[in-house]
């Protein structure tokens, strides 16, 4: 069997800390090949550094048979080999055509070559954009795009350059189905035509669905390979975790006959919604957690943008506990008791280059600012949130962004729950999570409603929102379409509400 990719022996240490402990496996070619890990295992590390945007400690990568060190990222491309970042790594204020040849650049025949061809980029740009279907003009900059948007991005990019071995990080984390479905669709064409793919995903049901064979590290080692065949996602989530994970969800407590209403939306209205005749309403009970379900774009994330004074709206009240509120900007709905924890936490959730304490206590620095008792209350804050999220990190010192994505993740949810709110608003809670960290998200959701919360978890996983919720509402185009209780509650209902096909 001829070999795409070896892994030799190869470790990692950021300073004290290692985070690869000698890994050793082979990835054959033209094939699809499925990693597995819970966060922080070292999947994005090992394939930063085959990709050259690390470098190992020790071992040795081969690729078809030859010894590899890259010096970096262009190196590595220049041998075929792209990487698609889970973490984007655009910038914000180039346009999409300048983002995906920044460093590439084609430069006009003639003249020297000194002219950049900006006809050639933007044209082929807008091949590769179609290939993933983003209808976005080439020279839309990359800030005004949403989260979806940017990934698909990142994707034509990658695609641009065309790989001979091409490793996607969590790629469809932020995608709609429809868009998911045409990647596929894309990855099966590459692999067809000789391609080799990794394809890392905290999304068991697509793993299953898209590769061939599946690779599975725990805590910087290689612990098994097979074929995807011959795996159910249970084993495979066991596999990942090193023990069993069922029971995902925890029990329902029944919510209160007098539990007291903690949020009433009146007549909400966002400015671009079609057709809302008297705009979204609803209310959560303390104790309650509330699903909203819908396709993106139905306006779920705008509705509490709009809530808590991200977006403009145009119409509608709110009442917290009973009482007219007027909330202007996030840091009002905070001192009214109400947070958003973001879908788009890299923009809108952590600050990546502060280290981890001052990202957790940034929302409520006013309990911190005694000066003696400031460092250590925060520090105390800091050991309770990495035990009480499971929080992974060598190092208690370090930046945000030295946390493997789903640890961000779990720091974003702790942040957001420092000002002990009421009403807590949850968008995309677990995305990139892996699944023993969305079971604890899942109880810690459940806690915070059993001490008299009302929690909120917008979520385009139904499974997730069926196991979860009292009660899921369905939006389709600005409107609240259905309620449904829990006897109601499956995925052929809500999808059927989602789509008004019901
Ligand atoms: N630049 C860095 N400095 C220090 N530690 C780092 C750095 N990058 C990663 N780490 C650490 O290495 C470990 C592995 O992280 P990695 O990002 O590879 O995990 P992962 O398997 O991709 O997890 P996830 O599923 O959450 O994306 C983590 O403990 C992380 O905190
Ligand atoms: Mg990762």
């Amino acid at each position: 069997m001829s070999v795409a990719v070896r892994f030799d022996d190869v470790r990692k240490d950021f300073g004290p800390v290692r985070v690869l402990h000698g890994v050793s496996f082979e990835l054959a070619p033209a094939r699809i090949h499925g990693l597995l890990g819970e966060n922080g295992a070292g999947k994005s590390t090992l394939m930063k550094i085959l990709a050259g945007y690390e470098t190992a400690t020790s071992g040795d990568i081969q690729v078809d048979g030859t010894p590899c060190r890259f010096a970096g990222s262009r190196d590595a491309e220049a041998a075929g080999i792209v990487l698609i970042h889970q973490e984007f790594n655009l910038a914000e204020h180039l346009s999409i055509a300048q983002n995906m040849y920044l460093g590439h650049e084609k430069r006009q025949r003639g003249m020297g070559g000194w002219l950049l061809d900006d006809a050639a980029m933007r044209a082929e740009a807008r091949h590769y954009l179609a290939q993933v279907g983003l209808e976005r003009d080439p020279d839309t900059k990359v800030r005004d795009l949403i989260v979806a948007e940017k990934q698909l991005v990142e994707i034509a990019k990658a695609l641009s350059r065309r790989a001979r071995l091409l490793i996607m990080d969590e790629p469809t984390a932020t995608l709609t189905p429809a868009e998911t479905e045409r990647l596929f669709a894309l990855m099966a064409k590459l692999k067809a035509e000789g391609v080799t793919l990794v394809y890392i995903s905290h999304k068991l049901d697509e793993v299953q669905r898209v590769t061939d064979d599946v690779t599975v590290m725990r805590d910087g080692r290689f612990v098994a390979r097979a074929a995807t065949a011959e795996l159910s996602r249970q084993q495979m989530a066991n596999l990942m975790v090193g023990r069993d994970v069922s029971d995902m969800f925890p029990a329902r407590a029944p919510v209160a006959d007098n539990a007291p209403v903690a949020l009433k939306v009146e007549g909400l209205v966002v400015p671009g919604w079609v057709g809302a005749q008297g705009g979204l309403a609803f209310e959560v009970r303390a104790g309650e957690v509330l699903g909203f379900a819908g396709l993106v774009g139905a306006g779920r994330t705008e509705a509490f943008e709009a809530i808590v004074g991200l977006r403009a709206r145009t119409a509608g009240t709110i009442d917290m506990a009973g009482r007219r509120v007027t909330l202007k900007n996030p840091r009002d709905a905070m001192r009214h008791g109400l947070t958003y924890l973001s879908e788009d936490r890299k923009g809108k959730g952590l600050h990546v280059d502060l280290n981890l304490q001052d990202n957790l206590t940034l929302m409520t620095l006013e309990r911190y600012a005694h000066p003696l008792l400031d460092l250590k209350a925060g520090r105390d804050a800091l050991e309770k949130a990495v035990r009480d999220f499971g929080i992974r990190t060598g190092d208690l010192a370090s930046r945000a962004r030295m946390l493997s994505g789903g640890n961000q993740q779990k720091l974003a949810l702790a942040k957001f729950l420092q000002p002990d709110p009421r009403v807590i608003v949850l968008d995309e809670p677990t995305r990139g999570v892996d699944v023993g960290a969305k079971r604890d998200i899942y109880f810690l959701i459940h806690r915070l409603a059993a001490e008299g919360r009302a929690v909120i978890v917008i979520s385009s996983e139904l499974i997730e929102l069926i196991g979860l919720c009292h009660r899921v509402a369905v939006m389709r185009a600005g409107q609240l379409v259905a309620t449904l209780g829990i006897g109601h509650l499956t995925e052929e209902e809500l999808i059927a509400h989602a789509t008004g096909t019901h």
